[in-house]
């Protein structure tokens, strides 16, 4: 109750880093403390809270927080805002945040978000408040998210991950799979539909091994079920497990117009011996053999990956066959990055033996060997019609637009009138392209996503 008085009217701003799971939480979090009398604000200068909701997964993303965190100082010089770290951060480094960094005085792990009004209320009563378990329940399923974007909305339907890949801090820093009721997530997709939102990402760690713990249906059944609960939504879902990528869910994917045609299904490496290692459970024959599959059904699905470079024992043999495999499947896009390793995994006990100097070297060959094939696969739609949403004004010129292709394509259009809005769908048809964006002019308005394939 006193608690609750000490959060009345305080401006909380909330930065975010890493996934998008973090950007769904932050809504979360900001419904929570909305609820507790706080009030949302847009910039850090005219906030009395300030939350960096965090990210873990690489060294890098710490140090950019950790910069972020010093640059702070410079609007806080007289220490009267609270800092505060959420997410992964708060969860593997714990207490040690406090002792690095004076001016953090509340640390809340990504389980604990329900406790976020209690700790604010020690925090302002002048005590550091920390709250880091982790759950096996915990899913949020009954917050309604404090959404800003009024057209797309990411839905967390699980959380948590099992799988242990060698190299990977998420089960640590989000503990154990769980997945929230399915009749809980129709009824948040009804509520969004009856608001005119047109897209929902369908979010999980490891999305399509979701499992309802009252109906005991499976991912395929519930992106079915959504699928045709919200004909005028289209949907999408991130981060797919190879090893959860059935041919129910592919039956499924093809099946409806309004799921979209792309899938991230990340790959990590080309080589066996690799995989192995990285404890990823499948085959680089069995990776391809699913994407052939995949193709087979969905000749025009846009497939995209996440690749690391560098793992310990990766030699130059197998870095070639990253790279065949990378020829071989022909990915539309893939996050690349340097193997970083991480405290507590399977992995930190491996010898990093690759060198920094080559793993970079590695890095920028698969990099430029993805540019390439995003660019030639983009010029291979020249004259194809894409569904695209649109999203806002194009950052280089504002009388272009830009929005999302069905295969998660940024399309770039004119839009001289201001006569496209967001959230509605355009046919586009493609006249010119970059590797990573393409050009096309609007060829009609869809207002029913149904009709969108
Ligand atoms: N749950 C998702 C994504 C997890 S993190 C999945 O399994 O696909 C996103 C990506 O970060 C991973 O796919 C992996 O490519 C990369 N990653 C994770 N840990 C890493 C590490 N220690 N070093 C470098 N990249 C890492
Ligand atoms: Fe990390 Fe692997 Fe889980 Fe993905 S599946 S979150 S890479 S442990
Ligand atoms: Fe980063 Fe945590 Fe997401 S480690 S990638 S914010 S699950």
């Amino acid at each position: 109750m006193i608690i609750n008085e000490l959060n009345k009217n305080k401006k909380v701003y909330i930065e975010t880093y890493g996934c998008q799971m973090n950007l769904s939480d932050s809504e979360i979090v900001s419904a929570v403390l909305t609820d507790a009398g706080c009030n949302m604000v847009q910039n850090p200068e005219s906030a009395d809270v300030i939350l960096l909701n965090t990210c873990s997964v690489r060294e890098n993303a710490e140090l950019t927080i950790n910069k972020r965190l010093l640059n702070l100082n410079s609007i806080n010089k007289k220490g009267e805002k609270i800092i505060g770290i959420l997410g992964c951060m708060a969860e593997r480094l714990r207490e040690r945040i406090f002792e690095q960094n004076h001016s953090v005085s509340l640390i809340v792990g990504p389980d604990e978000y329900r406790r976020l009004p209690e700790i604010l209320g020690l925090a302002f009563d002048g005590e550091k408040g920390i709250a880091v378990k982790l759950s096996r329940q915990e899913t949020y399923d009954d917050i309604s998210p404090l959404r800003v974007d009024g057209k797309s909305a990411w839905i967390s339907v699980m959380r948590g991950c099992n799988n242990f890949c060698s190299y990977c801090i998420v089960p640590f820093a989000r503990g154990r799979e769980r997945s929230r009721s399915s009749e809980t997530i129709y009824n948040e997709i009804i509520r969004l539909e009856n608001s005119n939102y047109k897209e929902i990402t369908l979010l999980g760690q490891n999305v399509n091994s979701y499992l309802c713990p009252v109906t005991g249906i499976d991912f395929p059944d519930l992106l079915a079920v959504c699928a045709v609960t919200a004909t005028n939504i289209r949907f999408r879902f991130v981060t797919s497990h190879p090893k959860d990528m059935s041919d129910k869910l592919i039956n499924t994917i093809a099946k409806y117009s309004n799921v979209c045609k792309h899938i991230h299904l990340p790959v990590q490496s080309g080589s066996d011996a690799v995989l192995s290692r990285m404890n990823r459970i499948y085959s680089s024959a069995q990776y391809l053999e699913l994407i052939r599959k995949i193709r087979n059904q969905m000749p025009e699905i846009a497939i995209s990956t996440d690749i690391i470079a560098g793992f310990p024992g990766e030699t130059e043999e197998d870095h070639l066959l990253t790279i065949k495999l990378m020829n071989e499947v022909n990915f539309d896009g893939a996050f690349m990055f340097k193997y970083s390793p991480r405290e507590n995994t399977t992995a930190f006990k491996f010898d990093d033996d690759v060198s920094d100097e080559i793993k970079l070297r590695r890095l920028n060959e698969i990099i430029h060997l993805q540019n390439s094939l995003s660019a030639a696969k983009n010029r291979s739609e020249h004259g194809i019609v894409h569904n695209v949403l649109v999203e806002c004004p194009s950052k280089r010129n504002h009388l272009e637009w830009q929005g999302r292709s069905d295969t998660n394509k940024t399309v770039i259009f004119p839009n001289f009138s201001g006569f496209y809005k967001t959230g509605d769908l355009v046919q586009i048809k493609i006249e010119r392209s970059s590797s990573a964006t393409m050009f096309g002019t609007p060829v009609n308005t869809i207002t029913d996503s149904k009709n969108s394939n």
